[in-house]
């Protein structure tokens, strides 16, 4: 058997000795990008000077403008981040919340913006609301339950369009009405969603909304978006103050003191290298995959389908029943399937509930799934 576009596995420099099943974390930058990339740091140093003082202004203005585009935004609807750990953290410390407001989360959110959210409420006096969803519910079970849990006090929700340890889409159109209609502020956090699932970014209109590049655009570490509505534009400012802080969003965003903005710069190669291949078929091909490997890993583990979703994801989970340990008894069988089997696969672990994580992507073949069951076999039945 072959996975459509499977030649393209050389595309990548990733181990070969291993079986990457995890593009979903960290993503993989093909190495056209590498090299682009490697040519914008070779510019840079060639002449510091010149590039900083004089070019560096128009080349991210250029990079954001084509990001922009891939999302259906205009240039200036964007700011270019690092990543959407910074984007929560971003909005969380710069949003005026007041002693009496309360903060709806997801228990299935990602944690570092849980603790983004929590840190914010702790310096505010504000309260943090929890609520409990499964991995299971239907959409609108998700949404009658947040709908239950909004008072007068509430004032703000984040919520994933996808999840990070289960995987699962949110309905965030649904959401963002109820936010309206109730007048909270909404805040989505999309790490997962370029390049896996289109949105409609001025339809949705949240208030804040980040995502990452570097995960399923593959671009080089470090690409993230934050686009502020502009309701909340002069509000929300960088938490880093620069020279170009008193010009108008996005300008501030776009450098931030001295950094390597060749991440950035080579985004539009990673767009482009995707684009060429053509996006529909690109994500076809890793949900082809990514449904393979669960499959494999279902069979081995005796899980119904009754016991997953099946959203049209490059990512996707199994729960698993028999480990314990919490976040380290997770890490510490990821860390042995790695070891002793050469696959890179994440378990995790979320609202009390185990799950392996299985991604698919271009470079990924049937080999690298039948490992995984292997591994599945040896350490999980
Ligand atoms: C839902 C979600 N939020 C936030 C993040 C953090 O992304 P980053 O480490 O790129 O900031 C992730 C990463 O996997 C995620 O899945």
């Amino acid at each position: 058997m072959e996975f459509d576009l499977q030649e393209l596995k050389s595309e990548w420099n990733l181990d070969p000795d291993y079986h990457h099943v995890n593009h979903g974390s960290f993503g993989a930058v093909p190495i056209v990008v590498q090299k682009v990339q490697q040519q914008w740091r070779d510019r840079i140093q060639k002449n510091p000077m010149k590039f900083f003082a004089r070019e560096l202004k128009d080349e991210v203005a250029h990079a954001r403008g084509h990001v922009a585009r891939f999302l259906g935004q205009q240039a200036d609807q964007i700011a270019l981040i690092r990543n959407t750990t910074e984007g929560a953290s971003t909005v969380m410390r710069g949003f005026p919340l007041h002693p009496d407001d309360e903060v709806i989360v997801l228990n299935q959110e990602y944690g570092a913006v849980t603790k983004a959210v929590a840190r914010a409420c702790e310096a505010s006096g504000a309260k943090l609301i929890e609520i409990d969803v499964d991995y299971l519910d239907s959409d609108e079970i998700v949404i009658q339950k947040i709908a239950g849990g909004i008072t007068n006090k509430s004032r703000m929700l984040v919520i994933d369009h996808i999840t990070s340890a289960s995987a699962r889409t949110l309905p965030i159109y649904e959401l963002g009405a109820l936010c309206k209609a109730n007048s909270i502020v909404y805040v989505v956090d999309a790490s997962h969603s370029p390049g896996t699932v289109h949105t409609d970014l001025d339809k949705l209109d949240a208030d804040f909304w980040f995502g990452n590049l570097h995960k399923w655009v593959s671009a080089p570490l470090g690409v993230g978006v934050l686009r502020i509505a502009q309701r909340w534009q002069e509000v929300l400012r960088p938490l880093i103050v620069s020279w170009r802080d008193d010009e108008p969003y996005p300008f501030p965003w776009d450098m931030l003191g001295t950094v390597d903005p060749t991440s950035w710069l080579s985004a539009p190669k990673a767009i482009e290298f995707f684009g060429n291949i053509g996006w529909e078929r690109v994500r076809e091909a890793n949900y082809q995959r990514m449904m393979f490997g669960r499959e494999l890993v279902m069979k081995e583990l005796g899980v119904t389908q009754d016991e997953i979703r099946i959203d049209f994801l490059p990512l996707g989970v199994v729960p698993i029943r028999n480990i314990s340990g919490g976040r380290d008894g997770s890490a510490a069988l990821h860390a042995k399937i790695a070891t002793d089997f050469k696959v890179e696969v994440p378990i995790s672990f979320i609202a009390d509930k185990y799950y392996l994580r299985i991604s698919g992507m271009l470079y990924n073949t049937p080999e690298n799934y039948e490992a995984l069951a292997l591994a599945v076999r040896k350490t999980l039945k």
